[in-house]
């Protein structure tokens, strides 16, 4: 395809300015997206890559760019550049294309890719879930889209949710789907809820011991349906320092830091997923082994090249956009791959709670009339 008058432009700025820089690249293709354009280089054999990741910001200079971000992709280096226009991605388009999908167990909204093709992630392969943002980021837009579409796609026989908002803030607005059978908005109910879920846990890995190695497994088998549990926790990090700072006096001797990462090590199996979403990206809140345990990681715009680290081990997070631009490492992708979030507005969410049910039969009918 020819390329427009903006890509014509861009692209002679960056090679401008690369050879300035004594970076030899030679341009190879443009991508467009709704929210970036991505322009593919083949880096000169003698010149190292770290040279151009150390140019994005002359590169965003040159073009007159908030951020660039630099990523490679196979043999090719991507420079990713910032549309003037930015696209709203679409709730109903990217809930079409994961209601397509039912052989998912438990599909995840994650938006569009740069090219603006919309992607889902089955939470059960990648089994839980951390999304760091800071203020403005688009945490809670995202945790709506993906509750949203959890609740279309699967009913309330499949599906349980379990929501923590210490802050009574977001989650407060989903606590009438009819799949949440539990919200805690303090620290006591946080403690009952995560001895419950260990509870669950216990019964569940007892009625699976020899016959399943998971609830999908066991549900397979047919005598008995279990409903898998998704658990949200908006804002882990208020969770964490409430419990620090409360002393010995909630619930027992076990913190629950303790209670919460035991939970990540043996629940999967169980059916068990948790998603935890957090403002403060710092070592403190994502320790090690927490890391160890929550395999998938998405971070929205950070402050800091040192928080992105954080959460993706690599830098990044701090060169994106806000509202929804993310960044995701994850077993489901081979490399810390970049979307665009959905946006998901107030009467969407009305939607969703007032008839999920309606929704997601109008969609097997769509399907079984084609299917016919
Ligand atoms: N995916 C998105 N598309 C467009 N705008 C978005 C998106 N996500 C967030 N926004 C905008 O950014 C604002 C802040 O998002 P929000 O989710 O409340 O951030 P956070 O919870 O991280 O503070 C929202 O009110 C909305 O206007
Ligand atoms: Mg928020």
């Amino acid at each position: 395809m020819p390329l427009t008058q903006e890509q014509a432009l861009i692209t002679a700025l960056l090679s401008q300015k690369l050879s300035a820089l004594r970076i030899r690249a030679s341009f190879e293709s443009v991508e467009p997206g709704p929210i970036v354009t991505t322009y593919y280089m083949r880096l000169g054999a003698d010149i190292p890559i770290s040279k151009i990741m150390r140019a994005e910001e002359d590169l965003a200079l040159a073009v007159g760019a908030p951020s660039v971000l630099i990523t490679r992709k196979g043999a090719s280096i991507a420079i990713a550049i910032p549309n003037k226009e930015r696209t709203v991605v679409s709730y109903d388009s990217c809930l079409h294309s994961l209601m397509q999908d039912t052989n998912c167990n438990l599909p995840i909204m994650l938006g569009v890719d740069t090219k603006g093709i919309e992607k889902h992630i089955d939470l059960t392969e990648s089994p839980h879930i951390l999304i760091a943002g800071s203020t403005g980021a688009g945490k809670s837009v995202l945790l709506a889209a993906i509750i949203s579409g959890l609740a279309t796609a699967k009913s309330k026989h499949e599906l349980k949710m379990m929501l923590v908002d210490t802050k009574q803030l977001d989650l407060t607005l989903f606590a009438d789907l009819p799949h949440v059978v539990e919200v805690a908005d303090d620290l006591e109910k946080v403690h009952l809820l995560l001895d419950r879920l260990h509870i669950i846990v216990r019964q569940r890995t007892a009625k699976m011991k020899g016959i399943a190695r998971n609830l999908s497994e066991y549900n397979a088998l047919g005598d008995h349906q279990l409903p898998y549990y998704v658990v949200v926790i908006d804002e882990l990090a208020d969770v964490l320092m409430q419990d620090r700072s409360a002393g010995k006096g909630i619930r027992g001797y076990e913190k629950a830091e303790t209670k919460l990462q035991g939970l990540l090590q043996i629940c999967r199996a169980a059916g068990i997923h948790i998603i935890c979403a957090t403002q403060r990206p710092s070592v403190e809140i994502i320790t090690g082994d927490i890391k160890a345990n929550i395999l998938t990681r998405i971070a929205l715009r950070l402050p800091s090249g040192a928080d992105s680290r954080t959460v993706l081990n690599e830098y990044g997070a701090e060169k994106l956009l806000g509202r929804g631009d993310m960044l995701i490492e994850s077993p489901c992708f081979d490399q810390i791959t970049r979307f665009h979030g959905p946006f998901v507005s107030m009467a969407h969410i009305a939607s969703v709670l007032d008839n999920c049910d309606g929704i997601r039969n109008s969609y097997k009918m769509l399907e079984s009339s084609i299917g016919r």
